[in-house]
């Protein structure tokens, strides 16, 4: 079964086996098809944050489990959202309703399954923030599991789920929101083109239509250049290893982390070695945002792997930070 299309970096894949599952009853069926089978399990999102090898063993399986239920008292308002429900659309549909919460997370491309694995987050906030509970078939016990927030062990893009890999199948995500609060801007991207506009009290849909603007601008639609967002995550350092750099590089990009620690801009650090636009005729660094790697066509996976380790190299070699690639491979070894 043909994987192309389902994988926004568009290489090619194919799986042995496919199945897309519509509810949790032919989740379970699908697993159970997979165990009496001996076969491997490998579970699909909307593809976008994975690096998709040529040849999958196994069944993989697509989470097309939707629904949309809000539950309201008082201010406090929470939805519980199928995990195939489209995570873009899915802000959307709340911000149309005047809640806020997920407002700054317009544009992330994959599905409402895949968010908690890796703690989507942008301009200032991440799941871990607003999520309250998570609906999951454990594999291994076979049966349904609810996690809370503090379960799912949130770190910057990284998760419970990203430790147990095949383990948690996620069915239902439960979102804390509020009816229309001041939206809070924490990140200068989004005030510097508020200030332009001259707006200082943004609601929850100017945020909204600045981060699709802010994104659009510096980031490609997968649609049109296959890409997995940021190909790194932002490294964090110690923060004497970050007065260290400075030093030589006096205009080093980085933001507190936890307590001693420093969170750099891997962005601005392969930007220095001067990568933006580089690459192969297949593969390469966005012209306009050194942190995603884009396919143009034709490539392979290894293609792109070659050029990341080369990235990592000379990033390595100029500021002594070691880059670690954040989409997760599929399947995951
Ligand atoms: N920068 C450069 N050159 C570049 C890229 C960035 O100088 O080529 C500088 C920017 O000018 C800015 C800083 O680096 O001062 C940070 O750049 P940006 O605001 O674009 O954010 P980022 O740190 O590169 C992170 C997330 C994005 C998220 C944005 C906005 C990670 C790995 N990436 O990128 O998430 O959209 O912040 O919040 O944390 C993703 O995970 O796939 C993703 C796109």
């Amino acid at each position: 079964f043909g994987l192309q299309s389902s994988n926004t970096l568009k290489f090619p894949a194919i799986a042995e086996y496919f199945i897309a599952v519509a509810s949790e009853a032919e989740l379970v069926s699908a697993v159970t098809y997979a165990k009496q089978h001996h076969l491997p399990i490998r579970i699909l999102g909307g593809g976008s944050n994975v690096l998709m090898a040529p040849q999958i063993d196994g069944l993989v399986i697509r989470i097309d489990i939707m629904g949309q239920r809000v539950f309201e008292s008082g201010d406090s308002v929470s939805i519980l959202l199928g995990g195939g429900e489209n995570w873009h659309e899915t802000v959307r549909w709340s911000v149309e309703r005047g809640l806020s919460g997920i407002e700054s997370m317009a544009l992330i491309p994959g599905r409402v399954g895949a968010s908690p694995v890796q703690n989507i987050g942008a301009y200032g906030t991440e799941l871990k923030d607003v999520l309250r509970t998570v609906r999951a078939y454990h594999v291994t016990s076979g049966r349904f599991v609810e996690l809370s927030n503090s379960e799912c062990q949130f770190a910057y893009r990284d998760s419970l789920f990203k430790h147990f890999p095949g383990e948690y199948i996620i069915t239902e995500v439960e979102l804390q929101l509020f009816r229309q609060q001041d939206a809070s801007i924490r990140y200068a991207a989004l005030q510097n083109y508020f200030d332009q506009q001259h707006i200082t009290q943004p609601g929850v849909q100017q945020v909204f239509d600045a981060v699709c603007a802010v994104r659009r601008s510096k980031l490609p639609d997968p649609e049109i250049l296959a890409n997995a967002g940021s190909f790194f995550k932002n490294p964090v350092i110690s923060e004497q290893q970050h007065q260290f750099i400075k030093q030589q590089w006096p205009n080093l990009i980085a933001y507190p982390d936890r307590p001693g620690f420093m969170k750099l801009a891997a962005g601005w650090l392969i930007d220095q070695c001067d990568w933006k636009g580089k690459g192969t005729a297949n593969v390469g660094v966005y012209d306009k945002q050194a942190l995603v790697l884009v396919h143009f066509g034709g490539g392979q996976l290894t293609e792109l792997l070659q050029l990341a380790g080369e990235i990592q190299a000379s990033v390595y070699v100029a500021f002594d930070v070691q880059l670690e690639i954040e989409p997760q491979a599929f399947p995951f070894n």
